[in-house]
This record gives structure tokens, sequence and C-alpha cells, in this order.
């Protein structure tokens, strides 16, 4: 018995993995098959299409997907474009990448499907497709910071995707773990995306780069997961319901050895993206702008990560020019809700920008927010997964814990988005939620207040501040016909965006 294959079996039994899993899925290198293994899907910028993408460790002799609508025959075969990955670390080991893309797929339907070819095929799994429209509730779990190894969210997580309750899984960033990374010629890597199959074989599964994919320039994030567009995945968008995400990496401002250029592109790409998601039929259609990113703008723990520094480089941008700042960009756009991981812990902050709270209301801080919600969610399990937070909270602090788990988020229509924070310390309980609700959206609507009752002639203060005023009953008069007038064309734009 190698070493090698002792260390898949420790990873499996970390990881509450049964080893059986391991023996159809082969992590060694001596025991190497053409068996797909490690499939997953994800969205393409097309709402009739899906992607799905498999690893073989020897190369098969040919490669497909057989699909068809669930209950009936999967007779649509589609060929797989397969690539050679050599991965990254000493030994050079190569891998088989095999990527279909589905297309032509119904709306609100459920397909089956499997990978393979003469070499073997894999077990069936299926997905459905979801409307066309922006009129329903995409459901979605959402996380940063799971492992291999100390995975806790990974049951719940697992059961909640196959009981069908997500529409798509948003893993922000940090996958694999840390130091065996390299030494294990990406074998962790195979077993993390061996473990995730349980649930992204079934939804989409989208993902943003962390620190931990840096090895050989993200190869391993590159080539191993199919995002839309043609950035590798390194930044991306795609559209959900009445939901625009933008995923974008926040490694490009850390990993500068791999070149500045990658940070001026992603910028003028989500200069470009924010815009066009701005065009007013877009916004009216998708009126949420949700971004996810790794490394926080804002945290609260004592980790001695960027976010402490008032000054971090996502939030305010690099060198002393503070060039390509992030927090402005997102603010003059009108981006919603920031999600981001890193740190191992969950946080919710209250609306924030610069450092400075803006809520809706003292009473009601998310209902109109007069900034973007931030919500730092990295605590789904890895191996050195708790961090410390600072003793007192700072004043964009709306709730923290160290507990172990994940964020459900429901996006309800145009105007309410739910997030909830489940905890697996506290058995699988919510500790915490948040209906953010908007009757306006875009930059306009940091400004947005809720229109005032119209004045009413037998409210007996108004009369009196008319009789004691200074001002001539003719201020007065143009005064309420102003706010009137607002009144009217406030409810106006209020009711051609929403009704
Ligand atoms: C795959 O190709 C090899 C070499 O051409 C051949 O020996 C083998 O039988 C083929 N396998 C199958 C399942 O067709
Ligand atoms: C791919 O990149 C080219 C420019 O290099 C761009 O014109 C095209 O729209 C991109 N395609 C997608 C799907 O983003
Ligand atoms: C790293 O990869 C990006 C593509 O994601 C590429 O633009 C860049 O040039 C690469 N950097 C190096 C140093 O290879
Ligand atoms: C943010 O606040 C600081 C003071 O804390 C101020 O110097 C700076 O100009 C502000 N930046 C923006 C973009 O408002
Ligand atoms: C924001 O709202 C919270 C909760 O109601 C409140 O505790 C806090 O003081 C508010 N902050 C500001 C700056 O209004
Ligand atoms: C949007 O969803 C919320 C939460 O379910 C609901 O209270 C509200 O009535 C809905 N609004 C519309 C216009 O359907
Ligand atoms: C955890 O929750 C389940 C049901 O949700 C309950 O049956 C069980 O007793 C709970 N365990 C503890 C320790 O509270």
């Amino acid at each position: 018995m190698t070493t090698d294959f002792l260390f898949i079996v420790f990873i499996a039994l970390l990881a509450g993995q049964s080893i059986v899993l391991h023996g159809k899925h082969p992590g060694n290198q001596h025991i190497s098959s053409p068996q797909p293994e490690q499939i997953h899907i994800s969205r393409t910028g097309d709402q009739s299409e899906m992607m799905v993408t498999w690893t073989t460790l020897l190369r098969p002799n040919n490669s497909f997907v057989e699909f068809g609508v669930s209950g009936g025959l999967m007779n649509t075969k589609v060929p797989a474009k397969i690539s050679r990955y050599v991965t990254c670390g000493k030994a050079k080991r190569v891998i088989y990448i095999h990527k279909v893309k589905l297309t032509g797929l119904l709306p609100s339907t459920s397909y089956d499907y499997h990978c393979g070819g003469d070499d073997g095929w894999s077990a069936i799994y299926s997905f459905s497709t979801t409307k066309q429209d922006s009129h329903w509730s995409p459901s979605f779990a959402v996380y940063g910071d799971l492992g291999v190894i100390n995975a806790q969210s990974l049951a719940p997580l697992q059961k909640e995707v196959q009981n069908g309750r997500y529409d798509a899984i948003l893993h922000v960033g940090k996958h694999i773990h840390r130091t065996i990374h390299l030494q294990d010629n990406s074998r962790v890597g195979d077993a993390f995306m061996n473990q995730i199959e349980t649930m992204a074989a079934y939804v989409p599964y989208m993902v943003s780069p962390g620190n931990h994919e840096h090895h050989c320039n993200f190869s391993n994030y590159r080539r191993r997961f199919s995002m839309p567009g043609n950035n590798s995945g390194i930044f991306y968008s795609w559209n959900i319901g009445p939901v625009h995400i933008i995923s974008f990496s926040t490694e490009v401002y850390y990993f500068l050895k791999y070149g500045l250029q990658q940070i001026i592109n992603q910028y003028e790409w989500l200069k470009k993206d924010l815009e066009e998601a701005n065009l007013p039929e877009n916004r009216a259609k998708r009126p949420w702008i949700i971004t996810m990113g790794h490394r926080p703008m804002y945290c609260s723990n004592v980790v001695g990560d960027d976010c402490q520094n008032f000054e971090n480089k996502v939030r305010i941008g690099i060198t002393s020019l503070k060039l390509f700042p992030l927090e402005k960009l997102f603010y003059e756009n009108g981006v919603d809700l920031e999600i981001w991981a890193h740190e191992h812990s969950y946080e919710r902050l209250f609306p924030v920008y610069n450092h400075t709270v803006y809520n809706g209301s003292i009473k009601h801080p998310y209902t109109n927010p007069r900034a973007p919600v931030h919500i730092i969610t990295g605590s789904a399990g890895c191996k050195y997964c708790h961090d410390k937070f600072k003793r007192k909270n700072a004043k964009w602090t709306a709730f923290r814990t160290l507990d172990y788990g994940y964020t459900r988020m429901k996006v309800y229509n145009k105007t309410h988005l739910h997030l909830e924070q489940v905890s697996i310390d506290k058995n699988y309980t919510v500790v915490d939620q948040v209906m953010i609700i908007k009757n306006q959206h875009g930059p306009e609507a940091w400004k947005w207040k809720q229109p005032e009752p119209p004045p009413q002639r037998q409210k007996r203060p108004k009369v009196e501040k008319l009789r004691t005023s200074k001002k001539s009953p003719f201020d007065e008069l143009a005064g309420a016909k102003n706010i009137l007038n607002d009144y009217i064309k406030q409810m106006k734009s209020y009711k051609s965006a929403y009704l």
C-alpha cells in the first residue's frame, strides 16, 4: 500500500466520505482509470444551456454526454471537448478535463444525463432548468471556505441540494486546502471535486477564485471549473430570475506576481458589465445586482488580513494613487449586495459606504438601504477554520458568529431578498436572518426616501405651523406644491418601475 493511497484514505475519513467512493474514483496514480469522475454542472450566459464538466485520470477513447427529458430516453448525444491538464506540482501528473455544452434546453424542465463513452459511463444525474423570465424566486446556497478536510457544512448542504432546495450554489472562493495542494500534485483537488459532485452534478455550482487557488497562476481553478464568459472564470456575470450576479477575483489585487494587467482587465470589464446591467431595460428586468468576491472590504476578525486595514486594497485600490478601487465602483453602480468569504466566520453588515453606516432608517436599516449591504460567509468548514473576532463590534457590524455554517439566499421578487445563516454548531438552526427591501434599485436608490403621505387638510399641526410661520402664506403654498409634485413624481417612477 503506497503512502499516496493511505493519504487518500486519510482524507476520505476526515471528510466523512466512505472509502467506497474513492474506490470508485481512484485518486491514485497507480490505479488510474478512464472512468468519469468529478462531475459538475454550471450555467453559461444563456439560460437554455448547461455546461457539464468532468475529469478522467486516463484518456478514454471517446467521451460524450447523453441526455434527455427526465423519465424519457437519454437519446441526445453530444461529444465532449477533452483537454489534457498537466497538474500543478512536482510530479506533473496528467489528468483529462471533459466539457460539453448542452444547448436548446427547454425552460422549467428536468433533464437526466450521464457522461462517459466506450470506456465507461458515470451514474445518471439530473438537473432542472429554470424559467426564462425574471418573475420567479431563485434560491441559493452561499458560502466560501469549504475544504476537503473538516467540511462541516457538507452533509446538510448535500441533503438540501438533493432535496431540490436550491437553484444554484455560489461558492465564494477557497475550494481546496492549503499546504498539501502542491505536495500531492493536485490530488486534493480531485478529492474536493469528487466531494462536491454530490451537489454540483445536480445544480449549477458557480465559483469565485480564492487565495488558496493561486498555485500555478490559478490553473487548478481555471481548468477544473467552467464558468460563463471567456476569462477562465476569473471574472464573469450571469443572470437568474430578477438577479444579475457578478463574480470577480479579489486575488488579482494580491498576487501581483501573475501580472498587473489582470487588475486592469478585470476593472475595465467590471465597469462595462455594470454599465450594461444598469441600462434601464436590463435593470428593470433584473433590479438586483449581487457581487461575489473572496476577500472582504470590511471585517472585524483578528487574523492579520487586509480587510482589517482601514484602507484595504479591494476597497480603495492599489498604490498611493488608489487605482482600481472597487467600493466606489460598486456604490456608484448601485450594487445591492456584496458577498464575501475568506474570514472563517459569518458577519452581516449594516448598509455601509466608506466606513459610514447608511441605514434605510434606524428602525428598518435594510428597508431602502442607502448603501450596499455586505455579508461575509466563510465558515462552511475547512482546516484552520475558526478565526477570532475583535472584542468590540465595529459600528457597521450588525451580527457576527464564529459558528460553522452556510447562508441561504432567496430572491423573492424585485423588491424582497432574504438571507439566513444556518449554524452547524447550533444543530442546523437559523441564527441570523434579514430581509432586504428595496423599492428602488440603482445609484439613485441611495437617496431614495419613502414618499411622505400626502398633506392632509384636516391635520391640525400643519395649519398651526402655517399661522405661526414667519414666511408668507404664498411661500408656504409654493413649498407644499413642490412637496406634492415631488411626491407625484416619485409615485409615478415607482409605479412605472414596479407595478
Ligand atoms: C480503446 O483504444 C485502445 C487502443 O486503440 C484499444 O486497445 C481499446 O480496446 C479501446 N477500448 C475500447 C473500450 O474500445
Ligand atoms: C469573448 O471575448 C471577446 C473579446 O476578446 C468578446 O468580444 C466576446 O464577447 C467574449 N465572449 C463572451 C461570451 O464573453
Ligand atoms: C496568469 O493567467 C492570466 C489569465 O487568467 C494571464 O492573463 C496572465 O498573463 C497569467 N500570468 C502569468 C505570469 O502567466
Ligand atoms: C472616505 O472617508 C475619508 C475619511 O474617513 C475621506 O477622507 C475620503 O475622502 C472619503 N472617500 C470618499 C470616496 O468619500
Ligand atoms: C443602524 O441601525 C441599527 C439597528 O437599528 C442601529 O443600531 C444603528 O445605530 C444604526 N446606525 C446608524 C448610523 O444609524
Ligand atoms: C415580494 O415578496 C415579498 C416576500 O415574499 C412579499 O411580501 C411581497 O408582497 C412581494 N411583492 C410583490 C410585488 O409580489
Ligand atoms: C437537533 O434537531 C433535531 C430536529 O431538527 C432534533 O430531533 C434533535 O433533538 C436536535 N438535537 C439537539 C442536540 O438539540
